[in-house]
Parts: structure tokens; C-alpha cells; sequence
């Protein structure tokens, strides 16, 4: 399998790509999109050393630019003629201030959602050519609401509403594709939202400020935290299972429960498709890409056709 992982250097994303890189005997090909060269040469040579896996690569991309998203975009498509999954996990966590992106958005609601919004849909075509039957697994949470008149929280902000609301965006999204796929004749890929069912000791641990920390390490001590290697135990096997299984999950929201994979009852909101349309076209407006804009219609007409 050829997966790539957004947020790989760190937390949960890099726990994921470590562990898939270690399976099926070093067979699968990782693709790490990051925002720190060094830092993703760093791990590269980490799970040399570890997995033995040699075939782990780098995207640079700096998901606050929408025009680092374009380049990515172009690189990946130069360098890979199929891709057969995809993590959508990188995020800002913690944040002591709003700071603007170059774009003029919430930081939280263009790393998190927007970027990989735009990611998502212009890497379909190279999902569609996965032998193995392509999947992407996005990294949910439960709760959280869109702030419709203030999405990109200029009058009222805050990071956990941030990253709530880029929570809610993501799960809108995967349940479209979902349903603009099921009038794809030709192929067919799985969207599916997954919620770690603990909470995983990841790198905000060493940026939330010290009440905050002193506070997880004393929850540590209880055991109300995973490892990044025991998140990617519990999310390798969403990556590599058939896409007969993948497909069965697709459009849902999961989580695991005594090792099985149960779905989550998805709120009314999301599955409103009003609304997951609203969020579509603001979406694209916002990314301003002609690419993005023709892959969107040609998804639409389909489904127009379909009706
Ligand atoms: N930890 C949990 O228990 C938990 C539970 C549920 C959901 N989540 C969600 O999981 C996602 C990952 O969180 P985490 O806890 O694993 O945090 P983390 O350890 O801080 O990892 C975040 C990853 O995202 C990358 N990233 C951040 N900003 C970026 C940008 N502008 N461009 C490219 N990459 C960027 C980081 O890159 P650097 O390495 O360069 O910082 C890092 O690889 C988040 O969306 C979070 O909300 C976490």
C-alpha cells in the first residue's frame, strides 16, 4: 500500500505512519506531508532505524498557505501515478493567540479543515488508481459546531473552538464524498471518520501551557493516555484492510470499542446535506483554485446525472 500521512512528524500522524511502516514486512510505501524539512528527515532516518522500511518519503507543505497546498498538490501528482490512502491529520492543537493565516483565515479552520479539503479532492484521481481500493481516513472528533457568520472567528475565537469547528468541517466533507462516490460507476473509494477512542500523549503535551501539562502528567499517571505506537496499532488495520471492509465503513463515523471497530451516531447537523452543501461552496470560494473548483463540478454533475 502507498499511504501518505499528513502531520507525520509528531503525534498521532507520525504514530500511524511509524507503525504501517513497520507492517506486512516493510512492504507499504509511506508519503509524509510536513512542514519542516529537518524535522521529517529526522523521521525518515528514525524509521530506517526502526522499521527498516526504506521507502518513506517527504512532502513539504505548510498547510497555513493555500499556495503551499498548489505545490503540494503538483509535487505528489509529478512524483506518484496511484496513491491507495490517505491520514487527513495534521492540526494546530493549542494556541495562546488567534494569529491569521497569510490567507486571512483562522489558522484552526485552514490547517486543520480547508487545506485538506483542498488536498483531498485533487488527490481523487490518484485514489481512484489504487489497485488495493483507494481510502481516506480523517481524524475526527465527536462535538463541535460551525460558526456560520463567524467562521473564521474574527468577533469571538478560541482554540478549542477552532479546532471543534474544523472537527465538524471534516466529518460534513467525508460524508459528501461519500455520497458523491456511491454515483461513481467506475470506482469506488472509502471516506471514513475515526475517533481514537483515548487520548494520545502527543506533542501538544510539550506546547499547552504548564497548569495544562502538570495536569496530563498527572492524568498519565492514571492511564488516560496512549502512546502514538498504540494509537497506530488501532488505525493501521483502517489502511490495510480490503476495500470490501473499508468500503463497508465508508461515509461512517467510527471509533473502537474491544477491538472492534463500532460506529458512532452521526449528529442530525452533519448529515444535513443543506448544510454540508453550504459548507462546500464556502469552501471552495475560500481556496479560490480553478483545479479544485472543476474537480468539485465534475462531482456535482455526476451526481446531477445520477438523480
Ligand atoms: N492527541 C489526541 O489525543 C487527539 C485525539 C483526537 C484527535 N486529535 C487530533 O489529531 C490531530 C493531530 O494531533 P496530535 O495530538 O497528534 O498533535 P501533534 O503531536 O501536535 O501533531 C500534529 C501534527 O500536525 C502537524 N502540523 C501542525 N500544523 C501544521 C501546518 N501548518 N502544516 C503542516 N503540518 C502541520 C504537526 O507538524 P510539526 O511536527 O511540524 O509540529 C504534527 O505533525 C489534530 O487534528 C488533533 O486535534 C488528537
Amino acid at each position: 500500500m502507498k499511504i501518505m500521512v499528513t502531520g507525520g512528524t509528531n503525534g498521532m500522524g507520525k504514530g500511524v505512519a511509524k507503525v504501517l511502516a513497520a507492517t506486512d514486512d516493510h512492504s507499504h510505501e509511506i508519503i509524509i506531508l510536513c512542514r519542516s524539512r529537518e524535522l521529517g528527515e529526522k523521521v525518515i532516518q528514525e524509521f530506517k532505524e526502526t522499521t527498516l522500511n526504506e521507502k518513506v518519503s517527504l512532502i513539504i507543505c505548510d498547510l497555513t498557505k493555500l499556495s503551499d497546498v498548489h505545490n503540494a498538490i503538483n509535487e505528489i501528482q509529478s512524483k506518484h501515478t496511484f496513491l491507495d490512502g490517505i491520514f487527513i491529520n495534521a492540526g494546530l492543537g493549542y494556541a495562546a493567540k488567534r494569529v491569521e493565516t497569510e490567507d486571512g483565515m483562522d489558522p484552526h479552520f485552514q490547517v486543520n479543515y480547508l487545506s485538506h479539503f483542498m488536498l483531498t479532492l485533487n488527490l481523487l484521481s490518484l485514489l481512484e488508481r489504487s489497485q488495493s481500493g483507494g481510502r481516506v481516513i480523517f481524524n475526527v472528533t465527536e462535538g463541535g459546531e460551525i460558526y456560520w457568520d463567524d467562521m473564521q472567528m474574527k468577533i469571538d475565537w478560541g482554540y478549542e473552538a477552532g479546532i471543534q469547528q474544523a472537527m465538524v468541517a471534516k466529518r460534513m466533507f467525508l460524508v459528501k464524498l461519500h455520497d458523491l462516490y456511491k454515483n461513481k460507476h467506475n470506482t469506488k473509494i472509502s471516506f471514513i471518520g475515526f475517533q481514537i477512542p483515548k487520548t494520545v500523549w502527543s506533542n501538544q503535551l510539550n506546547i499547552i501551557p504548564a497548569p495544562m501539562r502538570m495536569m496530563a502528567t498527572l492524568m498519565k499517571l492514571f492511564g488516560r493516555f496512549i502512546t502514538i505506537e498504540e494509537c497506530g496499532e488501532m488505525m493501521a488495520p483502517l489502511f490495510t484492510e480490503t476495500q470490501k471492509e473499508s468500503l463497508k465503513k465508508s461515509g461512517k463515523f467510527i471509533t473502537l470499542k474491544n477491538d472492534e471497530f463500532i460506529e458512532i451516531k452521526e449528529d442530525m447537523v452533519i448529515l444535513n446535506q443543506e448544510l454540508q452543501e453550504k459548507l462546500w461552496e464556502i469552501s471552495l470560494k475560500l481556496c479560490a483554485d480553478e483545479k479544485t473548483n472543476q474537480i468539485s463540478k465534475s462531482l456535482f454533475n455526476l451526481e446531477q446525472f445520477d438523480e
